[in-house]
């Protein structure tokens, strides 16, 4: 994309910027063609490009420039500079660039009288403006004012300080007197004393200094006071070639006269070690020149003759000295004293030393150098030989060995010696430099003082190759005047634009609080690093670089790294431990820590200050009196340098914080020291390191100028008519300014004051203080603007009060509203705590009710609880009806009341949680010893059930087994049967047989019986006798006896005679009952107790047969002792079983049994008979029938009522269905109480029923 060439300044290494046109623009920069030919074409980025505006034409203000940014600013120094005019403002700003040459008539009187009382911008730009100013801000803010100077060296702040003291003098001190010129005076003494010549200014000053012009109440001078700071002491000692000492010693050696420099054995700078390695040359002019004696000039004076410099002349300068030292009061002696210890500084440094070589190692002055040992002596008035003494050895106090606090002498080792040496040279320097001020000081009253006008002249940011403490504390300074910069111009110009609500944009600068901190802070400064290095035993410059960089550098800021950190080769050849590198608000310096040390403690040792404090001279001995005796304190509390500039610094700070300030900022245009050459980049770089491009963004928004609206009344009103004079000053401003046509952008009314935009107020003052014509005018055009004001203003006023009408009538009623609301307060505020009491109380009644809903569900202490709880609600209604009644309780009671009802509340509440908890914790525990017993129920159950399935299967098995075992039975039974009927068939042969054989046998017997019988009674007849005995009747009973259903059958009677043949071993025919029954009970026999069985209800059959045959028929169904299908079964003839019965000895039987008796239209009610067989004999029995008490029976116990026949006999084992499982039976038996079942040899003997013994014996 082309542009319409538009021209701008392009940032350029060289010469800061250069002029080019815009040839495409390129995103963030912008290829350009500069307008000179031989800088080449360049992309640039737009941070360095900047409008140019016309580059030729020059303003007094930078801030009237059409743009207003670095470049403009710059190109408006330079052109300005080659018109010769050095000055030029940034707002109130004064910028000067060091002409290096007389301006004609810059400074004339003339120029002084047109300057006085003439407002900044009235006039070209002039550092006498400047103190105008600064006496008219004193004058109209009754407030003392500070200018600061500030530059680089060379700049030409020394001169423009001479010229605003000048300026002061001049005009102010005209009834002074002498005070006036000893304020001049001071600055050829102290420029004698402490400025030099440096390869940047051939008067530098190597010292910084606040001299303040004091005022009378009536503005007049009526003194004045210097401060000084940071005398450079190295240059006593040594100074690079180009360079000199302080002027005072070539005053000496080229101006003195000859008498005293006899006295004071002063030649020429060769001789000295002090001079002879720098430059040796005077400063002269051609008349001067001629008065200097050969044996007065250096080598290089005679070579290359003597140095030129427009104010400078070293035997001119010597006379001006004398002059002005006499005027600030000092006696001919003082100044030969003066001078005498100048001159011994020159011959101590001349006293060398060599080894001594000796077994102390220590050494001694050398041969060459007594003569200027003694001349240094008797000059500073001490005795050689002690002088000699305290040079080379050291007084040291024992602390170990010996009587401790002994003084003893430590020798010391040549170089020790010379740094002995150059440290007092140094001392008697810089407190005689310290004794001059103080004498300038005691000259000047300044007790009539009521404001001053202090002038600060000190170096400015300084950074050379190698930086040493001198330029640390130099910058720490300037970090510190930047700060107070930014401050005072930044800082409070936006406070006081937001203060006077002028809406101007916030402007941002760099805050360098964090580089001050970094070497200033207490615990953490490198100052206090330093300090702490030089109290070790061993102090060390390695270790203290170290330290620093340990504490400080990875700072956040990164302000401090290491030397390699720097840009610049030579720095980066220094090792970490030599040096540090730190980031000023101006740029980065490297500073070369080696002699940190040395020059932070300027103490002398201990011999040495001794020495000197006895004196034979009154000077020496002043010099060392007044000031803080170092070496006393000891080294762990001795003042060091930088702790003492930090101070001063501090209260140089403070003072210039309480006045006015006004800011010169010095420019050297280029480092030839020439005039009518200036370098560009070199004034850019000063320009950015001074500060004054941030004011420029601030003033691109601000109103520089301003004044209080009553200033420029009082100003102005004297112009004015007195129909003027009237007005408020606001209104009087406020007609003024706009009666002028000013345009709106160019000033703001403020708050207490107007602001105007740079240069406006100078030309609004220029038309103030025009002629009178003009003046007619505009006093019209005031009066105009007053009257058309004060209409719209009736106007507006009738409207303001139709309004104030309806706002009294609105504020009337919202007064009804307050007072309502206020009156409603104040009966709150008096009873509200009653009311809030009660209500706070009451809502305890809500706790109660909470209380009362948790008490049904307690189960213990119910009624206590609900006796606590109505107890608590009567407190409650007590307390309400206390405070309802009480109309003057206090807020106080009814807290307590309050608290000791919530505490009373809460108390009862967490008896009655506790309780509730207690409870559910009981409920909790019962539930789950509850849950567990179900589960554990539920187990039983299970496992019962699983039991129960189990016994099932068992009965099914059992069951099937019985089944299998009745049908074997069966089988058996059939097999059986067949054989029986066989066998019966056999038997019925043989019964009928034998019944044949036995009727014959009876019939015989008969006959036998009858055929006795006759014999008998024949005998008796013949009394004669009969021979043989009567025939035999066999034992059983005859077939015929047997008649109906009780008499046994044959086949039973058989098997009976089989059993009892098979059993022959027991005959038990003869046994009774009881013995029988007692064998079942208790005999282990099992064969005997069988057979025991067999017999007793052998014997039980016969009884029951014979109780049958002899009951009545009626009650015989009654004493059924079992079912009639059992008993019929019995009828059936049968063998018997052979061998055992199958399956177990014990069985279970269940029949259906319905009671006879009971007939038929009753319905039949059909009962259950059970039976358990033990073998073959019953040995429990029961009966059960709905409608009955259950019948049970025991063998042993019951006999006569249970059923008497065997199991074979009942024929149960074959009817089907009829044998049960044990557990049916046990089951029936235990429902209905049964006693535990004995086997028949567990039970009890002699417990048969009466019953039982009606059949013993049968
Ligand atoms: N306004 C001036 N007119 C003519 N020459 C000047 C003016 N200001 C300074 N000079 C010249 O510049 C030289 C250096 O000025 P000055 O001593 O004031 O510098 P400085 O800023 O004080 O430097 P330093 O910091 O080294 O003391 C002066 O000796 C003088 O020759
Ligand atoms: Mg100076």
């Amino acid at each position: 994309m082309t542009m319409d060439k538009q021209l701008v300044w392009v940032r350029d290494p060289s010469e800061g910027f250069v002029l080019a046109r815009i040839h495409e623009l390129m995103g963030e920069e912008a290829d350009v063609f500069p307008l000179d030919n031989k800088h080449p074409r360049r992309v640039c980025s737009f941070d360095d490009i900047f409008p140019a505006g016309d580059p030729a034409k020059d303003v007094d203000d930078n801030c009237e420039l059409m743009f207003l940014n670095e470049a403009t600013l710059l190109n408006n120094i330079l052109t300005r500079y080659k018109k010769s005019k050095i000055y030029t403002y940034v707002a109130n700003i004064l910028l000067a660039v060091n002409p290096y040459e007389d301006i004609p008539d810059m400074y004339s009187p003339t120029t002084i009288k047109k300057y006085q009382g003439r407002s900044l911008g009235e006039l070209p730009p002039h550092v006498f403006a400047i103190a105008d100013k600064s006496f008219r801000d004193m004058k109209a803010l009754k407030q003392s004012q500070s200018i600061i100077v500030s530059g680089e060296s060379g700049a030409g702040k020394t001169e423009s300080t001479k010229y605003i003291l000048k300026y002061l003098c001049d005009l102010w001190a005209k009834g002074a007197g002498p005070v006036e010129q000893k304020i001049l005076d001071a600055n050829p003494i102290l420029e004698a004393f402490g400025n030099a010549k440096t390869t940047r200014n051939n008067n530098s000053s190597r010292f910084g200094k606040f001299m303040e012009v004091h005022f009378s109440n009536k503005y007049q001078v009526v003194g004045g006071h210097i401060s000084h700071y940071l005398l450079e002491k190295s240059r006593i000692c040594t100074q690079s070639a180009e360079e000199r000492n302080y002027h005072v010693f070539y005053l000496l050696c080229a101006g003195a006269p000859q008498e005293l420099r006899s006295a004071l054995k002063i030649t020429k700078p060769d001789d000295y070690l002090y001079l002879k390695n720098g430059c040796t040359q005077y400063f002269t002019s051609a008349q001067s020149e001629k008065k200097i004696n050969a044996n007065q000039k250096g080598k290089q004076q005679q070579a290359k003759g003597g140095l030129r410099d427009p104010i400078l002349d070293d035997v001119e300068d010597f006379q001006r000295l004398h002059q002005a030292l006499s005027r600030v009061g000092l006696s001919e002696a003082e100044k030969k004293s003066v001078y005498s210890v100048v001159a011994a500084v020159l011959h101590l440094g001349n006293v060398e030393f060599e080894e001594e070589g000796g077994a102390r190692g220590g050494c001694r002055v050398s041969p060459d150098s007594e003569a200027s040992l003694a001349t240094a002596a008797s000059l500073l008035g001490v005795d050689p030989g002690e002088l000699r003494m305290a040079l080379v050895s050291r007084l040291m106090q024992s602390s170990r060995g010996g009587m401790k606090g002994t003084a003893i002498m430590v020798p010391l080792k040549t170089y020790e010696a010379s740094s002995a040496r150059d440290a007092l040279a140094k001392a008697v320097y810089s407190r005689l430099f310290d004794y001059i001020v103080r004498r300038i000081n005691d000259s000047i009253p300044s007790s009539a003082s009521a404001y001053y006008i202090g002038v600060l002249d000190i170096a400015g940011f300084e950074y050379f190759q190698m930086n040493s403490f001198e330029q640390f504390c130099i910058n720490y300074c300037n970090e510190k005047l930047q700060q107070f910069f930014n401050e005072r111009i930044l800082k409070n110009e936006q406070e006081l634009y937001r203060r006077e609500g002028l809406n101007v944009p916030e402007i941002r600068f760099v805050d360098n609080q964090d580089c001050i901190d970094l070497i200033e802070s207490k615990n953490h400064g490198i100052f206090h690093i330093l300090d702490e290095e030089s109290k070790l035993p061993k102090p060390d410059y390695g270790h203290f670089t170290n330290a620093v960089h340990k504490e400080l550098s990875g700072n956040a800021s990164t302000r401090l790294q290491v030397p390699r950190a720097s840009r610049l080769k030579a720095h980066r050849t220094l090792r970490d431990h030599e040096g540090f590198l730190l980031r000023h608000f101006a740029g980065a310096v490297c500073y070369n820590t080696n002699q940190f040390i040395e020059k932070n403690n300027d103490a002398l040792h201990a011999s040495l200050e001794f020495l000197v404090q006895e004196s034979g001279s009154a000077l020496v001995q002043q010099l060392f009196e007044t000031v803080d005796n170092n070496n006393a304190k000891g080294k762990l509390n001795f003042i060091s340098v930088g702790a003492k500039f930090q101070t001063q610094l501090a209260q140089l700070m403070d003072k210039l914080k309480e006045n006015g300030t006004n800011f010169v900022r010095c420019i050297k245009p280029n480092s030839r020291m020439v005039g009518r050459e200036i370098e560009g980049s070199l004034v850019l770089t000063q320009l950015q390191c001074s500060g004054t491009i941030a004011v420029l963004a601030l003033m691109e928004h601000g109103f520089p100028s301003r004044a209080p609206f009553a200033e420029l009344h009082t100003m102005y009103k004297a112009y004015l008519p007195p129909k003027l004079h009237t007005l408020t000053p606001k209104v009087f401003c406020q007609a003024i300014v706009h009666s002028f046509g000013l345009s709106d952008k160019d000033y703001k009314f403020g708050v207490t004051r107007v602001f105007f935009r740079p240069g406006k107020y100078s030309e609004f003052d220029t038309i103030m203080k025009s002629d009178p014509e003009n003046l007619k005018a505009i006093v019209d055009s005031v009066l105009a603007w007053l009257v058309k004001s004060r209409w719209r203003r009736s106007i507006f006023s009738a409207l303001s009060i139709i309004k104030l009408k309806n706002k009294i009538l609105y504020r009337r009623q919202c007064l009804v509203t307050v007072q309502t609301a206020v009156r409603g307060y104040l009966v709150r505020r008096q009873h509200q705590p009653r009311y809030r009491g009660i209500a706070k109380i009451k809502t305890l009644e809500n706790n109660l009710k909470e209380m009362d809903s948790v008490i049904p569900q307690l189960k213990k202490e119910k009624d206590n609880a609900k006796r606590n709880i109505d107890n608590l609600r009567n407190s409650i209604r007590g307390a309400c009806t206390t405070i309802k009644t009480n109309p003057r309780i206090s807020r106080t009671d009814i807290d307590q009341l309050y608290t000791k009802l919530t505490k009373d509340v809460e108390m009862q509440m967490a008896a009655l949680q506790k309780a509730m908890v207690d409870q559910k914790n009981r409920e909790e525990q019962e539930r789950l010893r509850r849950l567990e017993a179900e589960m554990r129920a539920a187990e039983e159950a299970k496992r019962l059930e699983q039991e129960r399935i189990k016994q099932e299967e068992e009965h099914r098995r059992l069951k099937a087994e019985m089944e299998a075992r009745r049908k074997a039975e069966e089988a058996e039974r059939l097999r059986q049967e067949e054989q029986d009927r066989i066998a019966a068939v056999k038997l019925q042969q043989q019964m009928e047989q034998a019944a044949r054989a036995d009727q014959e046998n009876r019939d015989r017997l008969e006959q036998e019986r009858r055929d006795h019988e006759m014999a008998v009674r024949l005998a008796k007849e013949t009394n004669g006798h009969v021979e043989g005995s009567p025939p035999q009747l066999r034992s059983f009973p005859s077939m015929e006896s047997m008649n109906g259903e009780n008499k046994l059958n044959r086949s039973e009677r058989v098997r009976m005679q089989q059993a009892m043949q098979g059993k022959q071993k027991h005959d038990l025919s003869k046994w009774k009952y009881s013995e029988l029954r007692d064998t079942i009970n208790t005999s282990c026999d099992i064969e005997l107790l069988e057979a025991c069985r067999h017999e007793f209800h052998r014997r039980l059959k016969v009884y029951h047969a014979w109780k049958a045959k002899n009951a009545r028929k009626s009650t015989m169904a009654e004493q059924e002792r079992a079912p009639q299908s059992i008993m019929d079964a019995a009828k059936t003839p049968r063998l018997p079983q052979k061998g055992e019965i199958l399956g177990a000895r014990h069985r279970y039987f269940r029949i259906p049994f319905v009671r006879p008796g009971v007939s038929a239209g009753e319905g039949e009610r059909r009962g259950w008979w059970y039976a358990h067989f033990d073998g073959q004999y019953v040995a429990r029995q029961m009966e059960l029938h709905p409608d009955k008490t259950p019948v049970l029976l025991q063998a042993g116990v019951d006999d006569m009522q249970m059923c008497e026949l065997s199991l074979e006999e009942t024929g149960l084992t074959r009817k089907r269905g009829a044998e049960i499982l044990e557990h049916e039976f046990e089951r029936e038996w235990a429902r209905h109480h049964g006693p535990a079942y004995a086997p028949p040899h567990a039970r009890p003997s002699n417990h048969l029923s009466p019953n039982s013994k009606a059949i013993a014996g049968k």
